[in-house]
């Protein structure tokens, strides 16, 4: 895996501090050395966050890449939010994306990185096109109004990854995640996803007796990654897969779930008991969006494990509850918000080599 100039293959990780990059860093932490999903003998990865440098300024890139020089880039840094975020912010979540999509593949192209994953969603699909979802079907047509702007950002990259290949020959290309959810997510009760704000509201619930108020109307369906097994599937698409063309990663199109399904879930794995109501005033989003996982099913050339929703669902919300203090929380707590959860407070960076 590494480039014909250095020896030692040196992974960056980019949004190293998020849910994706945590969930990253504990898979190659925790799997066996050498393994499919395990870091490589003399392999060094290293985990960056917007303190490192912000990536939508091309002076702070530069230096980065300058810095580590690394021969593999696992892009996740990105401006990202649940609806309600997407909806309030779109030209932030237009233009931050952009340039930081468009600072990481120019000096992932200039420094010579002979591979980059960067990581999509499957909100860069278009709003009307048939279903299931497919990697032919991204420029279809517009996406949803709710979040155009980070949509159109995020498509871009799989234009540049083309454009980078046809130009340059470039190895770059692109995952495309269904919704994602795991121990430090961001669990804002404004700005997070729907899984992250339901587990912090039912908790909150929980603690203060009060109702429990999913917003939307419970109907709509979406699939769930367990960031973990996201993170098993990036490790292998960075070593296995060598094609511009993206990969979703996800469980099958008939593994989706209504919101309200979720939110029995979070009753569940939190132990309310008290009133439980939907909030039908709030916006619910698209409807469905299922997407099809063949093909990555058909690469993998091999079963792979997707951990069972329930069983990743208490997992993630006793990480929340075991963290509450460390989590990103928003500002309900009133007190600045520790941005990195403890694997995360000793160094924002780690080089992993064979002596970690
Ligand atoms: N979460 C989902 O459900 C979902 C679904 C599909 C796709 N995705 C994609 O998956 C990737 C990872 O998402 P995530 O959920 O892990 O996000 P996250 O938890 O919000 O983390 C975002 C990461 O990006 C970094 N970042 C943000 N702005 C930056 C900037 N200007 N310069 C440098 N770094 C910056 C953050 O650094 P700080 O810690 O310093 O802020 C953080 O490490 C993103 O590309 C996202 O679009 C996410």
């Amino acid at each position: 895996m590494s480039s014909p100039l250095q020896s030692t293959p040196v992974v960056l990780v980019t949004g190293g501090t998020g849910l994706v990059g945590y969930a990253l860093r504990h898979v190659i932490e925790t799997e066996l050395v050498g393994s499919r999903y395990g870091r490589r003998e003399g392999e060094q990865w290293v985990f960056v966050s917007s303190k490192e440098a912000d990536l939508r300024d091309p002076e702070q890139t530069r230096r980065l890449f300058e810095k580590y020089k690394p021969t593999h880039v696992i892009h996740l840094a990105a401006l990202v939010g649940g609806l309600y975020k997407n909806m309030k912010y779109k030209l932030s979540f237009l233009r931050d994306n952009t340039l930081i999509n468009d600072n990481v593949l120019h000096f992932a192209h200039a420094t010579g990185v002979s591979k980059v994953i960067s990581c999509l969603s499957t909100c860069v699909f278009p709003d009307k096109v048939s279903y299931p979802l497919d990697e032919t079907k991204i420029h279809l047509g517009l996406p949803h109004e709710s979040n155009f702007g980070y949509a159109h950002a995020k498509r871009m990259v799989d234009v540049a990854n083309h454009a980078y290949k046809d130009q340059f020959g470039s190895n770059f290309t692109a995952a495309i995640p269904t919704n994602i959810f795991g121990p430090n997510d961001n669990f804002d009760l404004e700005d997070s996803h729907v899984i992250p704000a339901l587990i912090h509201k039912c908790f909150l619930a929980k603690r203060n007796n009060t109702p429990f108020a999913v917003s939307g109307s419970g109907k709509p369906l979406r699939q769930f990654i367990y960031s973990y097994d996201l993170a098993k599937l990036l490790i292998w698409q960075l070593r296995e897969y060598d094609d511009v063309e993206p990969v979703i990663l996800s469980v099958g199109e008939d593994e989706e779930l209504s919101i309200k399904q979720v939110a029995d879930a979070v009753v569940n794995a939190i132990g309310f008991e008290g009133e439980y109501t939907f909030d039908t005033s709030r916006a619910d989003g698209q409807f469905r969006k299922p997407a099809s996982n063949k093909k990555l099913l058909s690469q993998l050339h091999d079963d792979f494990a997707f951990t069972p929703f329930d069983s990743a669902l208490h997992d993630t919300v006793r990480w929340f509850v075991d963290n509450y203090d460390h989590a990103r929380t928003g500002n309900v707590k009133g007190k600045e918000q520790l941005r990195d959860a403890p694997i995360a407070t000793h160094t924002k960076v780690v080089a992993m080599n064979g002596s970690h």
